[in-house]
């Protein structure tokens, strides 16, 4: 185990745009970090940038659908740094953005299995070791596809509306025991997964862009900021929040 004082966050999906973003983001406060991925070299990637910020970091291979898995990365997490702090609970893929009648069966249970059970199986497993603790604070990821209909995402936009729903009522359930959980709400950024979306439905993005009052995308840094204020920030009367982070697109 390292000896520090530090805070210690899990982010999953760590390897990614949002999650990587908000390591380094959570690195320049000297946090540990557990970076939870499917993807070893893109999870160690972000260790290596953790690292070079002067934070600790380890990468942790984990499939946020398989409960067993899930289990091991908060022991890991804890028998490493002592703790469980703070959780970006991020992990998600888009779907194949296509018409609901278009997807299969196996790519409408993907969705719901990686954005939904996934960040359920987290919660499961992390919330005992914050509230042994005396709290912790969590940030999930829902999305605009969360607070508003969209077009050829519906199994996305069901676990973002999910997400949502996961966060108000665990915060109900246990905010009295020093549990801070909100959700953020990012419209379309500037990640890897959102350049595939694009170049598989150039229409589609064509259509969704042209609806941001700032006119362009977010920056994965600017929901980072976002993030890190909900996980570290002293406004601790915060809960069961969802924070759109969305150039306005929710607001119209
Ligand atoms: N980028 C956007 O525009 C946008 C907007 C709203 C919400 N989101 C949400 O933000 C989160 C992060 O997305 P991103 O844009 O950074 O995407 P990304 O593809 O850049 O990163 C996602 C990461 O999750 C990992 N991952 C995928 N399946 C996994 C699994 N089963 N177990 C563990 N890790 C897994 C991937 O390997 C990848 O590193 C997702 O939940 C996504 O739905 C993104």
């Amino acid at each position: 185990m390292y000896m520090s004082t530090s805070k210690t966050a899990i982010i999953t999906g760590g390897g990614g745009g949002l999650g990587r973003a908000t390591a380094l983001k959570l690195a320049e406060s000297g946090v540990n970090i557990s970076i939870i991925d499917v993807s070893e070299e893109q999870g160690n990637e972000t260790v290596r940038l953790i690292e070079e910020k002067g934070a600790k970091g380890i990468f942790i291979k984990a499939d946020v659908t398989n409960a067993e898995e899930v289990k091991q990365y908060v022991d890991k997490t804890v028998s490493t740094f002592g703790s469980v702090d703070m959780f970006f609970n991020n992990a998600g893929i888009s779907g194949p953005g296509k018409k609901f009648l278009d997807n299969s069966i196996e790519q409408i249970d993907l969705v719901l299995d990686i954005n939904l059970r996934g960040a359920l199986y987290g919660l499961y497993y992390v919330l005992p070791e914050m509230i042994k603790n005396g709290g912790g604070s969590i940030v999930n990821t829902s999305s605009t596809a969360g607070l508003v209909g969209q077009d050829s995402v519906v199994s996305y936009s069901a676990t973002k509306h999910g997400i949502v729903g996961v966060t108000k009522s665990l915060a109900a359930e246990y905010a009295n025991q020093g549990i801070q959980i909100n959700a953020v709400a990012p419209g379309s950024t500037e990640t890897p997964m959102v350049k595939q979306y694009r170049e598989m439905n150039p229409d589609v993005f064509k259509a969704v862009s042209a609806t941001i009052p700032q006119r362009r995308l977010g920056q994965p840094e600017e929901v980072a900021e976002l993030v890190s204020f909900l996980l570290m920030s002293e406004a601790k009367y915060i809960n069961g929040a969802v924070v759109p982070i969305d150039g306005g697109f929710t607001a119209i």
